[in-house]
């Protein structure tokens, strides 16, 4: 046998001056839906998130914070450790740039870079803006109150003159562009790596990557007066995971297949320095990087100084994690910014989740257990079966074949979609078939209508696991189906449901939320 198709995903990592917010939130939670549903679908999946604890922002928050660095970088760190258990996700791996073996791959990375002679040095003069830790050509500027200036971010912003190395970026323009003009999709969505494009072709100058003014990073080989530019040091997280400098084993078998998760905010760094470093060190740039929209706070910017920064932990003890994963990779189409609202949140509670979907499994389980001894229907004619109950069952049955290609895209709201067009398809057989009335005329057509429902509810729940999977857990062990037969080589008919199976009581999966009465 062939060894399985591998797939490496990851999130940014985090910056640890601060407190994990729904954005960082939302990130992970869209990987882990990707990592999740590739398992499911056969993959040998590598999941990497974790944590960016160096540069002078971190610094400055430690000082401000009256903490070291690093005791501020163990308890941040420590928060996004928690909170990607909190919102249960799947990752194989948690990085700390802290560690030594990130060490090891950022001085191999760079000393690889100088014997290429893509690093020298020189001095830097110029824009830097801590709070984005980037630096700025003098014509992205915008104005700021009176004459000050600011980045094209609203960050603020210094002038820097420090001795410096460099990355020789001019040199790699136009291989950047045949990358990007080769590989359509290495940048998505479009409307990305269209603004990418025109960046590169904008010209590229060289870019500073080491900083003498401050200590706290990785020590350049060779030259302790200087530390790594911390996105030098950030972006080799991905391939420290992976065991680099060695690139046999884990490198070898992920790296190929490897597709960063960003948020806008941050995909020059991805799109442009990334992929020229590896090029340059003779590594694959990565296969796909994809920047998605920032969400905003009941129609504002979320920032700590407005005091609107929605905290991840609170939403999911109000509403329910599944709620919460479901509501974050359904209301927007992935790609686009979204709008936080409450309102919003408790519309796709109330209607999709309790109403569509858990009414569906509530009205066919209870009357199962009702009408059916509790047990998978046993009298199913399957010669009998009319046109309306094949359409269900072969539409459920195929629905991995609309839902696996909005995944490769990336396109969440796609996939879901395409589940609730079945969803609403099955709550309206269930009143045309009306199995309630069948029960005084005719249960063996009853129990064939309620099997159909129960098969279909089946494959829906294993394409729903990757976005919610405590509750498609609670859905399958309600069917009685075994741990072992949950990937998606169980979905269509060779693993059906087996008649006569006797079944758990059923419970309800989604409640609807009811909120407190003002006052
Ligand atoms: O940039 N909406 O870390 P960071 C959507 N350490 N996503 C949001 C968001 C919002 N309002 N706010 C944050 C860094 N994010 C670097 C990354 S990677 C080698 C180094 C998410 O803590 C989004 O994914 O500032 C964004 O790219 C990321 O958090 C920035 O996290
Ligand atoms: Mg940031």
């Amino acid at each position: 046998m062939s060894a399985a198709a591998t797939f490496y995903v990851t999130t940014p990592i985090y910056y640890v001056n601060d407190k994990p917010h729904i954005g960082h939130a939302y990130t992970t939670l869209a990987c882990d839906v990707l990592a999740r549903f590739k398992r499911l679908d056969g993959f040998d999946v590598r999941f990497l998130t974790g944590t960016d604890e160096h540069g002078q922002k971190v610094e400055k928050s430690a000082e401000a914070a009256g903490m070291t660095p690093l005791a501020l970088a163990d308890l941040n760190s420590a928060n996004f450790r928690d909170l990607a258990g909190v919102l249960g996700c799947s990752n194989d791996d948690f990085i700390r740039t802290t560690e030594p073996r990130h060490l090891a791959a950022c001085q191999a990375l760079w000393t690889r870079l100088v014997e290429k002679g893509d690093i020298y040095l020189g001095a830097y003069e110029g824009w830097y803006s801590v709070r984005d830790e980037a630096f700025y050509a003098e014509d992205e500027l915008i104005k700021g109150p009176g004459d000050s200036r600011l980045a094209p971010t609203g960050a603020p912003v210094d002038w820097v003159k420090e001795p410096s190395y460099f990355f020789r970026l001019s040199a790699w323009q136009d291989r950047l562009l045949k990358w990007y003009e080769d590989n359509p999709d290495c940048v998505a969505p479009a409307s990305r790596r269209n603004e990418v494009m025109s960046f590169v072709k904008g010209g590229l100058q060289d870019l500073s990557v080491s900083r003498t003014s401050f200590k706290w990073g990785i020590p350049v080989p060779g030259d302790g007066a200087h530390i790594m530019y911390v996105w030098l040091d950030a972006l080799t997280n991905y391939i420290t995971a992976l065991g680099y400098p060695d690139t046999s084993g884990d490198f070898a078998r992920y790296w190929p297949n490897a597709l960063h998760m960003v948020g806008k905010d941050i995909v020059r760094f991805h799109a442009v320095y990334w992929p020229a470093f590896l090029m340059a060190a003779d590594l694959a740039p990565p296969r796909r990087v994809f920047a998605h929209g920032w969400w905003t706070n009941e129609g504002q910017k979320i920032s700590k100084s407005v005091g609107n920064v929605i905290d991840p932990l609170t939403l999911i003890e109000t509403y329910g994690l599944d709620q919460v994963r479901y509501f974050l990779l359904r209301e927007v189409p992935f790609g686009n910014d979204g709008d936080f609202s409450h309102r919003a949140m408790i519309q796709r509670i109330n209607s999709e989740l309790a109403n569509d979907l858990g009414n569906l499994v509530q009205r066919t389980l209870s009357m199962i257990a009702k009408n059916c001894d509790g047990r998978v229907p046993p009298h199913v004619d399957y010669a009998e079966m009319t046109e309306d109950d094949w359409t269900l069952l072969d539409n459920s049955r195929d629905l991995i074949n609309s839902v696996r290609p909005a995944i490769d895209r990336q396109a969440f709201h796609d996939a879901l979609e395409a589940i609730w067009i079945i969803i609403r398809s099955a709550n309206v057989y269930i009143d045309r078939q009306a199995p309630w009335k069948l029960r005084k005329t005719d249960q063996i057509r009853m129990e064939t209508v309620l099997y159909v429902l129960a098969e279909s509810i089946r494959n829906l729940a294993l394409l729903l696991s990757p976005f919610m999977p405590t509750s498609a857990d609670k859905i399958l062990d309600q069917l009685g189906v075994s741990a072992d037969r949950r990937d998606f080589a169980s979905l269509g008919a060779g693993q059906s449901l087996t008649s006569g199976v006797e079944l758990p009581a059923p419970q309800g999966v989604f409640p609807r939320f009811v909120e407190e009465a003002a006052g």
